[in-house]
């Protein structure tokens, strides 16, 4: 297990980019793979969650070229994918497996789908239920309800699907599903969880309308490659705009990062806390906002934080508690119950390290209550092997009094491999 020590900072400075969005990545390989014709990839991630996409893809008779740029993925059509010789490992990536699912019940062949201990614990039964419904045969451990997951696919009925949780990869598994049902599939969910199913459904011809938090996909559309460009991923950017904000004397630029609405909760609430974020040159590339970020050191303070504002920053979550454990007053985060499903219990895991550092933290069924501290106390945290608790603790480690070390760091390549070196640049200035 790797252990990294990061030292407190004078400030963030300089102008950067983050790698290529994880939830757009997964999916061009997807649409390119059942798509007519090639699709071209450009700032594709290449970290293990998107790489166990393409080797799944790969393992069904998918060729997929990689020059270490740009990605051709050479379309098989609708049905043009191979029954896979071997399991399917999904490594750490709930994305992967829950929307590969959906894809298979589609398929008139066997396929077997797993992951790492940490995937083999998330539920599956939000996926397997549905798409039972739809007419898939699928088995797994504990009645279904965890990987690995068996799956019989074929001719598929459409359903009209009412999610009880705002979930992408849900939504997403039926959509995929849904291209294969004798009809109209429609998903509700509570509230718009992240529409990027839904644009690139759109960009490659799938006939889809959508309304209020729902959408309707029409089963037997034939979808055509396209090109596409993958923004820098806002998950990944606001560990930097997390530090850049509480570090005093900083200024940092960011470029080139996708601003879809459904994923700027964290810029809104960061905002409300009293941070000075600009989002410049907006525009849209490949169906999806895009922006230059500029963000400046600000006197935090604490918010409530709670309804729909939740899925819109849902894997923001760790880097949000580590702002307001810097600002000043109390933040209290309800409605996120989904954070205790994640690659690990993000509620429990920020309280434990955050009172390693001193910070007052209280616990709720679905979220915390958080007291920002004078300054935070140096010490030993754990990552639990959830690539987004290793990096927020990273960044709180840039205002403690004599540094953090974060062990168990490996994880952190599943969605950002260059994050360290990154950090350590713009904390040099
Ligand atoms: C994702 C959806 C979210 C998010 C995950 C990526 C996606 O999960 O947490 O990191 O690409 O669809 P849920 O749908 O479970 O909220």
């Amino acid at each position: 297990m790797t252990s990294i020590t990061v030292k407190p900072a004078a400030a963030i400075k300089g102008e950067i980019t983050v790698p290529g969005d994880k939830s757009i990545s997964h999916r061009s390989i997807m649409l390119g793979a059942i798509a007519n014709g090639t699709t071209t990839v450009r700032g594709f991630l290449r970290g293990g969650d998107n790489m166990a996409t393409m080797g799944a893809f790969r393992s069904m008779g998918v060729e997929i070229d990689d020059d270490g740029e740009t990605l051709i993925i050479h379309g098989k059509g609708l049905h043009g994918l191979n029954e896979p010789g071997d399991v399917i490992d999904c490594g750490n990536s709930g994305t992967t497996i829950r929307l590969i699912t959906g894809l298979l019940s589609g398929q008139s062949f066997f396929s077997v789908v797993t992951g790492d201990q940490y995937l083999r614990k998330r539920p599956m039964k939000r996926v397997v239920e549905p798409l039972s419904r739809m007419g898939a045969r699928i088995l797994g451990r504990n009645q279904g309800s965890l990987a690995p997951l068996a799956i019989s696919g074929g001719a598929l009925n459409a359903i009209g699907y009412e999610s009880p949780v705002s979930s992408a990869q849900i939504k997403s598994a039926i959509m995929l599903a849904g291209l294969y049902a004798d009809g109209d599939t429609s998903v509700r969910e509570p509230s718009l969880s992240r529409d990027h199913s839904e644009r690139m459904f759109r960009l490659f011809g799938a006939s889809l309308e959508t309304f209020n938090s729902g959408v309707t996909v029409k089963g037997g559309v034939e979808l055509q490659g396209q090109e596409i460009s993958v923004p820098g991923d806002i998950s990944s950017a606001t560990f930097f705009i997390v530090a850049a904000l509480i570090t005093p004397g900083s200024e940092l630029l960011i470029r080139n990062v996708g601003v879809n609405p459904t994923r700027t909760g964290a810029i809104d609430i960061l905002r409300t806390m009293g941070g000075s974020i600009e989002l410049l040159d907006q525009r849209e590339v490949s169906g999806e906002p895009v922006a230059d970020i500029l963000v400046r050191s600000s006197r935090l303070k604490g918010c409530a934080i709670a309804g729909n504002v939740v899925p819109r920053a849902i894997d923001e979550f760790p880097a949000i508690c580590v702002a307001a454990a810097c600002a000043e007053g109390t933040t209290t985060i309800s409605d996120a119950r989904e954070l205790r499903v994640k690659e690990t219990d993000r509620i429990a895991a920020m309280a434990t390290n955050l009172r390693c550092l001193g910070v007052q933290v209280d616990e709720s069924d679905d979220g915390m209550t958080i007291t920002g501290a004078e300054r935070l106390s140096g010490g030993t945290v754990e990552s639990f092997g959830d690539h987004r608790i290793a990096m927020s603790l990273s960044v709180a480690a840039l205002v403690s009094e004599d540094g953090i070390t974060v062990s168990d760091t490996e994880c952190v390549a599943t969605s950002f491999p260059a994050f360290f070196p990154l950090l350590d640049k713009v904390a040099r200035g």
